[in-house]
């Protein structure tokens, strides 16, 4: 018998999820190009030579780079104003951390996932969960703090080819080096959040629903639950 569908992203989300990711990726691919010190250089002074080479100098690879970057602040802050309740609702489930609870079920689901339940016995039940797992949380969290850091650093850097004068030099390596450490912090993220989400079997039902809109009631009872006992008599509704 199929089971009921319980909706979990409107499509609205679902666009804005993969505009995120085609970015994240080309700004990366463009990025990494734009390395000019090979001591630093995290894929050796190969690739950037090769990727100028491609755009036709290394003055055009840093406009495709800026203005990827301003592509994506901008189709994220569109996204805001149109997708207001959308936005808050966002940003009020992965910020709303229950310590208890949440930070237990952290802990449970490291040692599971690498030890096995038999070093934690009797304890190895995790702790219901809401709309958001406390993984979940934390690398959005990760992605959006970190997101903001990239863009205002990103636009200094910029300004700083243009307008910003010597007096600023403190403020442009400041920002040189949280942009890297920004990148750095929510790649590592973006890593986990790949093979958990597109990767890891029990979690198939989830990165369906980032292409239909929605999940199994099965899946949202046992992944989701505090989320699941909140809609469980309107499906088509996230919230
Ligand atoms: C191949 C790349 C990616 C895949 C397969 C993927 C997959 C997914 C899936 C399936 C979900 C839904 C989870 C759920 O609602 O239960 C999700 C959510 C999310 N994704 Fe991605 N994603 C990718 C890239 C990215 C990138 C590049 C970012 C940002 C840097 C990102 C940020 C997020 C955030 C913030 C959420 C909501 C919180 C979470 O579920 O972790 N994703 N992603």
């Amino acid at each position: 018998m199929s089971q009921r569908q319980y909706k979990r992203h409107d499509r609205s989300d679902i666009f804005i999820h993969w505009f995120n990711a085609v970015c994240w990726f080309l700004l990366l691919v463009t990025g990494l190009g734009l390395f000019g010190n090979p001591e630093i250089d995290p894929l050796g002074s190969g690739y950037p030579a090769f990727m100028r080479s491609l755009v036709g100098g290394g003055g055009n690879l840093l406009i495709i780079h800026v203005t990827l970057g301003l592509i994506w602040a901008g189709g994220l802050l569109l996204y805001m104003l149109i997708n207001f309740k959308g936005a808050v609702f966002f940003l009020k489930e992965i910020f709303m951390v229950d310590p208890a609870r949440d930070i237990t079920w952290m802990i449970r689901k490291m040692i599971l996932m690498t030890a096995g339940p038999k070093l934690l016995g009797k304890n190895s039940e995790l702790p219901d969960q809401g709309y958001y797992n406390m993984g979940q949380k934390a690398f959005a969290q990760a992605s959006v703090v970190g997101g903001v850091v990239i863009v205002v650093t990103g636009i200094i850097m910029f300004l700083s080819d243009q307008t910003l004068g010597a007096e600023h030099m403190a403020l442009v390596s400041w920002s040189i080096t949280l942009h890297y450490l920004a990148v750095g912090l929510v790649f590592a993220g973006l890593l986990v959040h790949i093979y958990m989400a597109a990767i890891s079997p029990e979690e198939k039902p989830g990165f369906r629903s980032m292409f239909t809109g929605h999940v199994p009631e099965d899946y949202a009872k046992h992944h989701h639950k505090l989320w699941y006992e909140r809609v469980k008599d309107n499906p088509s509704s996230e919230v």
